[in-house]
């Protein structure tokens, strides 16, 4: 029987959810219904659909309920968690409100699909940055024990939503003439985005890390089921439209050497290995952002190294698309999940 699916919010992470439904024919009724702030048509994966504003209503009959509106008190989840569950759907969640929450898993389905029981009703999806990195990471922590994590990531535009890429674009041709007259938003990004480089995403926090910065810290422990690993990161907003970069040192507690992680990063789930900096084509040599529309669906890992400065040490550098694996895939991937245990 077809499920009946809700998806709540229809920007960037909304609409590619409901692309990815489509590509992997996800056994739902189609169209899925859809909502958002306001009652409208929109083009969603090359259809017209009726968007309608969010109420009790759109959760009626739903067995699945993914999110993807914005966070906060004011934003999707917070405000229509009680009803989608009063509604007996099965919620997954794109934003950070719940994702801390010790009776709410935290998944990504190559890492810990076991933290889903069978009486789970609400399922949070990690931040964009914390889901690339778990995935690339999480063999190596199996095999050696991670003790340290110290990331620098080059995060593109749309992950701050429909809004940011917009920025890069109307600033690019302005920039182009004068980078001191570029007019900018300060609600989207702090300073100009046209060719430069921010080092803050979302606000300061504890210690002077920014709250994105904390959630690769406190997601990672969470996912990978394990309080001692240490991180430390810097998030740097890139003028990039779609892709986020992370440059990874790792520490782990049993020494391991490239060509063993090698070995377990070709076998890894979800993991697509750049193996040779040599290669001839430098397409092949590493990833970079815009490899991501060539593999979507894929955690792209190349530049696996050792760190001359630590003999238990290794260096890593990896890519994802921050709007498909980072969110609306790898949500996807947990309804899936689902399907597949009977739990809807
Ligand atoms: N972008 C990424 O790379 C990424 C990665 C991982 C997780 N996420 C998370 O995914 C979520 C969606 O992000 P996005 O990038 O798609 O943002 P976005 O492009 O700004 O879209 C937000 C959507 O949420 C809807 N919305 C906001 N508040 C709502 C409410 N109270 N009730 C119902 N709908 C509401 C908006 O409705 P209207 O269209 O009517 O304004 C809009 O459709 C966020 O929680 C974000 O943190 C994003």
């Amino acid at each position: 029987m077809a499920l009946k699916v809700t998806v709540v919010g229809v920007g960037l992470v909304g609409e590619t959810i409901i692309s990815c439904l489509k590509e992997r024919r996800f056994p739902c009724e189609w169209p899925p219904r859809v909502a958002a702030t306001t009652e409208r048509p929109k083009v969603l994966a090359g259809e017209e659909m009726l968007v309608e504003e969010t109420s009790a209503e759109v959760f009626r009959n739903a067995d699945i309920v993914l999110f993807a509106g914005k966070e906060g008190a004011q934003g999707a989840s917070a405000t229509w968690r009680e009803a989608a569950e009063k509604a007996g759907a099965l919620c997954i969640d794109n934003g950070r409100d719940f994702r801390l929450a010790s009776d709410v898993p935290l998944v990504v389905p190559e890492v810990n699909p076991g933290s889903i029981s069978r009486d789970t009703r609400f399922i949070a999806s990690p931040n964009c940055s914390t889901i690339q990195m778990v995935v690339a990471l999480n063999p190596i922590h199996e095999a050696a024990r991670i003790r340290r994590i110290i990331v620098a990531g080059f995060q593109s535009t749309s992950g701050w939503g429909e809004k940011g890429p917009k920025e890069l674009r109307k600033q690019t041709p302005a920039a182009l003439e004068s980078l001191e007259s570029v007019s900018f938003d300060p609600a989207v990004f702090p300073r100009p985005i046209a060719f430069n480089c921010i080092p803050q995403i979302e606000p300061f926090m504890e210690e002077d890390y920014t709250r994105e910065e904390l959630k690769l810290l406190y997601e990672t422990r969470k996912i990978m089921r394990d309080d001692a690993i240490q991180v430390s990161a810097t998030c740097v907003r890139v003028p990039v439209f779609v892709g986020h970069g992370q440059s990874i040192w790792i520490e782990t507690q049993k020494e391991i050497a490239p060509g063993e992680i090698k070995d377990l990063l070709r076998k890894a789930g979800g993991v697509r290995l750049y193996e040779n900096v040599h290669e001839s084509d430098p397409a092949m040599a590493y990833p970079t952002s815009i490899d991501v529309h060539r593999h979507p669906d894929d955690v792209l890992v190349g530049r696996v190294r050792r760190d001359l400065s630590n003999p238990r040490g290794n260096t890593l550098w990896v890519v994802a698309d921050n709007l498909r694996k980072g969110a609306a895939l790898n949500v996807v991937q947990i309804a899936e999940l689902l399907v597949q245990r009977g739990m809807v």
